[in-house]
C-alpha cells in the first residue's frame, strides 16, 4: 500500500542507551547497560513483527529517538526498517549525539534510507555544555554537522536548550549565531526544565529562571525569523517545507505506534504505553507477555483539552468553529467580554485563533483560561 501523507501514520522506535546520562534528562535511557543492546534489538524486532500480524505497517514517518540511536550501526537498524512497508516519500529521522558519528557511519545511515538527522547540540558554549553535563564540545557538534553534510544529508535539525545555569545573554546569542551559521533546515529550542529524579533536580542552585527563559525565547524567534526560519510549533522553527512530518503527526492527533521501552502509541482515540524499565520490557518480551503496561481511551473532556492544547501550540492555531464546538460557552463572550489581558496573547481573525509571540510565552495560562469555560 502507498503511504498516505495526508492521513499520516507515524512510527516511533526508542533506543534507550547513551554514552553518559545528561544532568537534566529524564528520558528512559541507560549509560551502563550496553550488554543489553543486542537482546533489546531482538525484542524490538519481535514487538514490531507481532504488530505487523494485526495491522499494515505502512508509515508516513519513522522516528528513531532515545536515548542515542546514533550509537547503533546501520546494520543494526536496517533489519528493523525491513519490517515496515516503506514508500520512497517516508520521512525517516534518526536522533544523533554529536559524539557518536563519523562520515562513514552517516553514509551507511543514508544508504539504508535515513533521510533526516536530528542532532542534540544544546549549546555552542563549552561552559554551558559542561553545566548541562554533556559529553561533547561545541567544536565536535560543528564537526558532526559537517560530517552529516559530507555524507549527503540535506535535512538536518539541531536541538538547543536555553536557561542553563551559567548561560549569559551573550552565550545564548552566540549559540544561536553559531547554529544559524551552520544553516540547519530545522531548529528545536527547549526551555531547560527540571525533571524529577535527574541530577539537576537535586541542585536548586542550577534551576532555570522563568524570566530569563522568556527573554531567550524572544531572541530565538527574532533571529530565526530574520534568516527565514518560521516557527510552526512553540519550540520548533523550520525553513518552509522542512517542518518535521513526524512531529506534526503528534500535534494533529494522527495515529502513531511506538516500539521499545517507554514508547507511547495513539491509535483511534486510544493511548497505550510500554514498560519504561528496560528490565521489565526485556523480561516481558522474553516470556512472551504483553509489553504494554497501560492504556486509556480518552474521555470527551481529555479529547477537547488535547485538541485545544496541541492546536494552539502550532502556528495555525485552531479554527473558531472547532473552538466553539469544543467549548460552546466561549462563543457568547469571545468577541465581547473576553478577558482584556488575552487581547495581546491571541490573534483572532474571522476564522481562526492563534497565539501571538507573547501568547506563546504564556501558552499554558491561555489554554487553562480557555478550557475553564467548559465548567462555567
Ligand atoms: C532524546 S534527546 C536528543 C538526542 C540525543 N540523545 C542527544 O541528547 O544528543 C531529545 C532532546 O530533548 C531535549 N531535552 C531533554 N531533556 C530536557 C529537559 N529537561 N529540558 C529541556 N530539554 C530537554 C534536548 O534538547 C534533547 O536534545
Ligand atoms: S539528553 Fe540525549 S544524550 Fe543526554 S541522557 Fe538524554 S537522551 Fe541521552
Amino acid at each position: 500500500m502507498n503511504s498516505d501523507i495526508e492521513s499520516g501514520f507515524g512510527i516511533y522506535i526508542h533506543f534507550p542507551f547513551c554514552l553518559k546520562k545528561c544532568d537534566y534528562c529524564a528520558f528512559s535511557t541507560w549509560d551502563d547497560r550496553f550488554d543489553l543492546v543486542e537482546p533489546y534489538l531482538q525484542a524490538l524486532k519481535l514487538e514490531i513483527t507481532s504488530w505487523s500480524k494485526n495491522m499494515e505497517l505502512a508509515p508516513t514517518s519513522i522516528y528513531f529517538g532515545g536515548g542515542t540511536p546514533s550509537l547503533m550501526e546501520a546494520k543494526q537498524i536496517s533489519p528493523l526498517l525491513e519490517l515496515f512497508d516503506i514508500d520512497k516519500d517516508v520521512e525517516i529521522t534518526l536522533e544523533c549525539n554529536p559524539e557518536t558519528v563519523s562520515v562513514s557511519k552517516l553514509v551507511d545511515f543514508k544508504n539504508i534510507g535515513i533521510n533526516r538527522l536530528s542532532f542534540g547540540v544544546q549549546s555552542f558554549s563549552s561552559h554551558v555544555l559542561a553545566s548541562l553535563g554533556r559529553i561533547h564540545s561545541a567544536d565536535n557538534a560543528i564537526k558532526a554537522f559537517g560530517f552529516a553534510k559530507e555524507a549527503g544529508f540535506e535535512n538536518i535539525s539541531l536541538d538547543l536548550i536555553y536557561g542553563a545555569s551559567g548561560e549569559s545573554d551573550q552565550d545564548w546569542l552566540y549559540s544561536l549565531e553559531k547554529c544559524f551559521e551552520l544553516k540547519p533546515t530545522h531548529l528545536s529550542a527547549y526551555a531547560l526544565t527540571v525533571e524529577p529524579g535527574t541530577a539537576l533536580s537535586k541542585d536548586p542552585l542550577r534551576y532555570p529562571d522563568d524570566d530569563v527563559q522568556a527573554k531567550r525565547y524572544e531572541v530565538i524567534d527574532e533571529l530565526a525569523e530574520k534568516i527565514g526560519m518560521r516557527w510552526y510549533e512553540i519550540s520548533n522553527w523550520a525553513f518552509e517545507g522542512y517542518e518535521s512530518r513526524h512531529n506534526q503527526i503528534y500535534w494533529s492527533r494522527k495515529n502513531y505506534l511506538g516500539f521499545g521501552c517507554s514508547a507511547h502509541s495513539y491509535i483511534d482515540g486510544q493511548r497505550r504505553w510500554n514498560f519504561s524499565s528496560l528490565n521489565k520490557y526485556l523480561e516481558a518480551s522474553l516470556y512472551g507477555r504483553s509489553l504494554c503496561c497501560g492504556k486509556e481511551d480518552l474521555t470527551d473532556k481529555q479529547n477537547r483539552l488535547e485538541v485545544l492544547m496541541l492546536g494552539l501550540r502550532t502556528k495555525d492555531g485552531i479554527s473558531l468553529s472547532d473552538l466553539f464546538k469544543l467549548f460552546p460557552k466561549l462563543e457568547s463572550i469571545f468577541f465581547n467580554s473576553l478577558d482584556a489581558s488575552l487581547t495581546e496573547l491571541l490573534e483572532i481573525t474571522q476564522k481562526r485563533v492563534r497565539l501571538t509571540l507573547k501568547g506563546r510565552l504564556l501558552a499554558n495560562e491561555v489554554i487553562n483560561y480557555l478550557s475553564s469555560f467548559e465548567s462555567v
